[in-house]
């Protein structure tokens, strides 16, 4: 049987309600991210799948080093940023100095006491979820540990439904926007980092706590616009096998844009969308740039 034709049922586990990658969120995974001792100085990235995750692991590091690139040109983003529910343990991350930088895909309520007690860093991306689902739409595709969409509407029901990894997109940025302490959390959208990245990075070196003169922003914003973090074969998944991630029809860098869901969804299939959005937003006081 080949990996693309292998079941939901064969490539997800359901964990706390939500669907995750069989393979890669083992029993021993999840645990030890549950029992994880996180330090104050810890900084999160927090974002549902396909929201600007990569982009972040680019940046971040890039501000804590004050620019300098030998980090992420010498490491991939998998292990530079490692995902903690993802076989973080091979990372030996009790080793690493503060301040250590992880990612999660979970949502609020996912998050373990560890995290609620000590209250680490969290740098939480959000993007217009109608650009989330069509670069989730072409990621299904490429890769061989997720379920291909049979027919765009079916996957489209599916996202809107929770059934997607990592569960709802509107149970995730809900529950991150209503977390119940926020002094700790910087929000921030794809589209805001599109619009205005060097503002972007601004913002988050003064949460980081990092100084950084305007040479260093522009030199850092400089390194990771779309055209020129494509380059870079650490972050750009070149370094994974192309039977697990195949890019020949679709990069993980794909398009980089805001809005691209104009050429993906159909008319029927956006005023659907934008029906149910309203419907699960109405009580959201946050406002979206998307919006
Ligand atoms: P598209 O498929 O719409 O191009 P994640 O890292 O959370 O999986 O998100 C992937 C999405 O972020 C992809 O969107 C990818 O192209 C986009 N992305 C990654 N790096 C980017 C950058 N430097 N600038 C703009 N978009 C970027």
């Amino acid at each position: 049987m080949q990996v693309a034709d292998m079941a939901e049922e064969d490539l997800y586990i359901v964990y706390k309600g939500v669907h995750l990658i069989k393979q890669t969120h083992t029993p021993e995974s999840l645990k030890y991210y549950d029992e994880f001792s996180f330090r104050p100085e810890d900084i999160l990235i927090v974002t549902y799948p396909k929201s600007g995750t990569v982009w972040m692991q680019e940046i971040v590091p890039l501000i804590l080093s004050q620019g300098d690139p030998v980090v992420v040109d010498t490491v991939p983003n998998w292990s530079r940023v490692p995902w903690l529910e993802s076989r973080a343990f091979i990372h030996n991350l009790d080793q690493r100095p503060s301040p250590r930088v992880f990612t999660t895909h979970f949502q609020y309520n996912m998050m373990s006491t560890g995290f609620l007690k000590v209250k680490p860093r969290v740098i939480y991306v959000m993007r217009n979820p109608k650009d989330v689902f069509t670069s989730y739409s072409h990621f299904s595709r490429m890769t061989s540990y997720l379920v291909s969409p049979v027919t765009q509407t079916e996957f489209l029901h599916k996202f809107l439904d929770g059934k997607a990894i990592f569960g709802s997109w509107f149970n995730h940025v809900k529950g991150w926007l209503s977390a119940a302490e926020q002094q700790h959390i910087m929000y921030i959208s794809y589209e805001e980092m599109i619009l205005d990245l060097e503002a972007s990075v601004t913002r988050m070196a003064q949460f980081l706590d990092t100084p950084l003169d305007s040479e260093m922003i522009r030199k850092i914003t400089d390194r990771c616009v779309f055209k020129n973090m494509k380059k870079n074969k650490m972050s750009n998944y070149s370094l994974m096998p192309s039977k697990m991630m195949d890019q020949n029809g679709s990069e993980f860098l794909r398009k980089g844009i805001a809005g691209d869901w104009k050429n993906h969804l159909t008319a029927a299939e956006a005023e659907y969308f934008d029906e149910f959005y309203r419907k699960q937003m109405q009580d959201v006081k946050y406002t979206f740039v998307w919006d």
